[in-house]
C-alpha cells in the first residue's frame, strides 16, 4: 500500500512537472496588444478576458506627468470577439483608437468597471515623413518563454526608441495551441501594450482541417487588429499601411501556396505597388524569395513576386522560415557602393531553432546558430539596417540612400563581428565525412564569391 502511494505521488509529481503552462484567461485583461488598425497607421488595441466578461472599454487621455491626467479621459467601446477552441474559452476585444492627435503621447487602459489594466503610454504616428525606427524579428516559434524572451527584451533594451515591431511569421510553433500564444505574450509582456506590433503569418500559424486543407489559426484575427485592405478571405494577413513616408506590405505566403495559381495576392500586390505615393516600400512575408537554409528553395514564390519587386523598385524584403540569417541584393558582383534597383532581401531568425546555412550565391552576409534582432532606421532619404546578435553585438549593417533619383547601397558588414557559418552543433554531431566535404565546398565557393565582391 505504502509503495503504491509512493508510486502514485511520483507519477503525479512527474505529470505536474511535465505539464505545459496554460496561460488561461481571467476576469482581468491580459494579452494587451497595440497594432496599426488602418491604412494610415491609426493605432488599435486588442486584449483578452475570460468568457464571463461580455463587454470591454478603452479609456484614453493625453498622457501628462500629473497623475490626474485621467480626469481628461474619454472612452471607446470595444468590439467583442468570442473564442472557443482547443478547450479554451475567452472573450477577446478590439478597438481602433481613432481621432487622436498625430505625434502625441497618450495613456490608455483596457477593461471594464473594477477590472482594468494598468495605464499604458504610447505615441501616435506623425502625419509628416519624420524619421522612425522599427524592430524586425525572424521566426520566434519555439521555446518562446524560455529562449525567445531574451531576444525581444534585449532588442527593446538596446538603447534606441522603438516605434514598432515587425514579426515575419512563425511567431509560434502550433498556431492553434493557445498556451504557445501565452508564451509569446509572456516573453514580450507589457512591451506589446506600449509599442505596436505588426505581423505576417508563417506556415506554423496554419492548421490542417479533417479534409487536409490548411487554414490560418482562429487565434490570429482576435490577437491582431490590422488594416482590412487585403483581398477577400485574406483580410488581416494580407494588408498594407503607410507610416511616415514608408509603405509596409504584408503578404500571406502560406495562403499563396495553398491557392497555387489562383492566389489573388500577386495582382493585389501589383495594385498596391502601382498606386504608391510613399518614398520607401518594405514588404514582409514568411517564405523567402532566396533561401538562407541549406536545401531549401521556393521557386514558384520567386517567379510570382520577384518581377513585381523589381518593376516597382521595392526597397527591402523582410522574411523568415529558414532559421538562419541571410542578406543579399542579388546584385551582380561589383563595387562596394553600388547604384541599385530593386530590393535587398533579408532572412532572419530570432528564436532558438537553427538550420544549416545555405551560403547561397545570392548571399552577401550569412549566419548560422545565431539568435538575432534587427533595428531599422528610416529617414526621408536613408534606410540604415543593423542586425544584432541576442547578446547585443553588431552582426550586419548596410545603408540604402535615395537621393536625386539614385538609389545607392552601401555595405557596412566590415563593422560587424566575424561571420559565423558553421553548422549548428546538432548537425555537426551527425555529419558524415561526405557532409563535411560538401560543406567545405560550399564554404570555399562562398568565400571566393565574397573575396570578389569586397
Ligand atoms: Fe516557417
Amino acid at each position: 500500500m505504502c509503495n503504491f502511494r509512493l508510486l502514485v505521488s511520483f507519477i503525479l509529481l512527474f505529470s505536474l512537472s511535465a505539464k505545459a503552462q496554460e496561460f488561461l484567461p481571467t476576469e482581468y485583461p491580459d494579452r494587451i496588444n497595440l497594432t496599426f488598425g488602418k491604412q494610415d497607421a491609426t493605432p488599435a488595441v486588442t486584449w483578452r478576458v475570460s468568457a464571463n466578461i461580455d463587454s470591454g472599454i478603452v479609456e484614453i487621455a493625453p498622457a501628462k506627468a500629473d497623475p490626474e491626467f485621467t480626469r481628461k479621459k474619454f472612452s471607446i467601446e470595444a468590439k467583442i470577439n468570442p473564442y472557443d477552441d482547443g478547450g479554451v474559452k475567452a472573450h477577446f476585444f478590439s478597438a481602433i483608437l481613432d481621432d487622436l492627435e498625430p505625434d502625441s503621447l497618450y495613456a490608455y487602459r483596457v477593461g471594464k468597471k473594477e477590472r482594468w489594466s494598468e495605464w499604458f503610454h504610447f505615441r501616435t504616428p506623425s502625419d509628416k515623413n519624420d524619421p522612425f525606427t522599427f524592430l524586425y524579428f525572424g521566426d520566434a516559434q519555439n521555446d518562446l518563454k524560455s529562449l525567445w524572451s531574451r531576444t525581444i527584451r534585449q532588442a527593446n533594451l538596446h538603447g534606441k526608441k522603438i516605434d514598432f515591431m515587425l514579426h515575419a511569421g512563425d511567431l509560434v510553433n502550433r498556431g492553434v495551441n493557445d498556451p504557445e500564444w501565452g508564451e509569446w505574450f509572456y516573453a514580450g509582456g507589457w512591451l506589446y501594450g506600449m509599442i505596436p506590433s505588426i505581423a505576417t503569418p508563417g506556415n506554423h500559424e496554419f492548421y490542417r482541417d479533417d479534409n487536409g486543407d490548411r487554414h490560418l489559426t482562429p487565434l490570429w484575427q482576435p490577437t491582431f487588429e490590422f488594416p482590412q485592405n487585403g483581398p477577400e478571405g485574406l483580410k488581416e494577413s494580407v494588408y498594407y499601411f503607410d507610416y511616415q513616408g514608408c509603405r509596409f506590405i504584408s503578404l500571406n505566403t502560406q495562403a499563396m501556396f495553398e491557392a497555387e495559381e489562383n492566389s489573388p495576392q500577386p495582382q493585389w500586390l501589383e495594385s498596391v505597388l502601382k498606386n504608391n505615393d510613399q518614398k520607401w516600400t518594405i514588404v514582409t512575408f514568411h517564405h523567402p524569395i532566396y533561401s538562407s537554409g541549406y536545401g531549401r528553395d521556393n521557386p514558384d514564390l520567386r517567379n510570382a513576386l520577384k518581377p513585381l519587386f523589381e518593376k516597382y523598385d521595392v526597397d527591402l524584403v523582410l522574411q523568415g522560415h529558414d532559421h538562419a540569417y541571410g542578406r543579399g541584393g542579388n546584385i551582380p558582383v561589383g563595387l562596394k557602393n553600388r547604384n541599385i534597383k530593386g530590393p535587398v532581401y533579408v532572412v532572419s531568425v530570432s528564436g532558438p531553432k537553427m538550420y544549416n546555412l545555405s551560403m547561397g550565391e545570392w548571399m552577401d552576409r550569412g549566419a548560422a546558430s545565431t539568435q538575432l534582432y534587427q533595428i531599422i532606421d528610416v529617414t526621408a532619404d536613408q534606410i540604415n539596417f543593423a542586425s544584432y546578435t541576442v547578446t547585443g553585438e553588431l552582426y550586419d549593417q548596410f545603408e540604402i540612400i535615395k537621393r536625386d533619383h539614385q538609389k545607392i547601397f552601401i555595405d557596412h558588414q566590415e563593422r560587424a563581428i566575424e561571420e559565423n557559418v558553421q553548422p549548428p552543433q546538432r548537425y555537426q554531431e551527425r555529419f558524415s565525412d561526405e557532409d563535411w566535404k560538401e560543406f567545405q565546398n560550399r564554404f570555399d565557393a562562398y568565400k571566393e564569391k565574397k573575396s570578389k565582391t569586397y
